[in-house]
């Protein structure tokens, strides 16, 4: 009988992926899902020839270089992978897998959820109607910002941002794009391509951002970007906080020259600033893009179909690879 492979689980993951990883791993698991830090992960580490983390642990250059010689693989439960260094895991030699493509729709969703929301001041309204505020109908009241026939700018234009792209058009919406490169995707023929941030800017109406996180990403919206961008704006974050530097977008929502925000992702998560909790032109939203049980159980999957390959000895479907 060959012994399984011992695998160190960081989180505890949906129950038909547990499930999975109980039948085919020696598993070190988290039952209690308790934040595990670095220290905790390298001592779980010391005997385990992979990982299975997801996006809230930082497996940064300090930790990868620290990991037994026996630690091969990563895969991490998540799209983004800018918690991972990625030329550290190249440099010791660690292989690397993330889950694209299954996450798709259900971020789309939620970033419509988020555009919506914020214009439509889902927030203020639903949350005056639960305090008992609500007393009769106004013609007045709650007046957000108009959807239809707006021109969306979308800040990366992968598989993500097109599918809010093919979303938003249903909403008759005009779509427009920032990229590294011109896209070329069914239905989407008419979106229009800004090589340039100066050149993208004055036409979001509404802002989506679905590009990762990185060093030319960092802050993109900022008080500059912010002046840049017309007057009453709607800026949606479905992707990493980061993108956003908070301050300048609560400065500009309290200014009243972003309009509303729609957020899943925010600076700091899980700690919101509380500045934000101020605003009522805010909608907001716990990181719950991926939050459908087809989804999770789908990254889950591809995790493990990632790291049975690995040990099968043959390439990894969805590998990460070093710039
Ligand atoms: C992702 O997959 O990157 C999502 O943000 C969940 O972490």
């Amino acid at each position: 009988m060959t012994s399984k492979s011992r695998l160190l689980v960081t989180r505890n993951f949906p129950l038909d992926v547990m499930a999975r990883i109980r039948g085919t791993y020696d598993a070190v698991t988290n039952d209690d899902d308790h934040p595990m830090g670095m220290a905790e992960i390298l001592k779980l580490s010391q005997d385990v020839d992979a990982i299975l983390c997801a996006g809230t642990e930082a497996i940064n250059s300090e930790l990868i270089s620290a990991l037994p010689e026996r630690v091969k693989m990563i895969a991490t439960f998540s799209v983004g992978y800018d918690h991972i260094d990625v030329p550290a895991a190249a440099v010791r030699g660690i292989r690397l897998s993330n889950t694209p493509d299954v996450l798709t729709d259900a971020t789309a969703d939620v970033a419509l959820l988020c555009l919506l929301g914020a214009a439509r001041m889902a927030h203020m309204s639903a949350g005056t109607l639960r305090a008992g505020g609500w007393t009769r109908w106004e013609p007045n009241q709650f007046l957000g910002v108009h959807v239809t026939g707006k021109r969306l700018g979308i800040l990366g234009m992968g598989r993500i941002g097109q599918a809010v792209a093919r979303r938003a058009q249903g909403f008759d919406m005009q779509i427009h794009y920032h990229n590294r490169r011109k896209i070329e995707a069914p239905g989407l023929e008419n979106a229009i391509f800004h090589e340039t941030a100066d050149s993208f800017l004055p036409v979001c109406d509404f802002l989506s951002i679905n590009c990762p996180l990185s060093a030319e990403t960092k802050y993109f919206v900022n008080d500059d970007s912010i002046s840049k961008m017309p007057d009453r704006t709607v800026i949606v974050n479905t992707a990493r906080g980061g993108v956003v530097e908070d301050a300048a977008l609560i400065r500009a929502l309290k200014s009243g020259k972003v309009a509303a925000a729609g957020l899943d992702v925010f600076e700091n998560e899980p700690a919101l600033n509380k500045d934000y909790l101020e605003l009522d032109n805010l909608f907001v939203l716990p990181h719950i893009g991926s939050a459908t049980v087809e989804t999770r159980n789908a990254m889950g999957f591809m995790c493990l179909d990632n790291l049975d390959a690995f040990f099968a000895g043959k390439s990894l479907p969805n590998e990460i690879k070093a710039p």
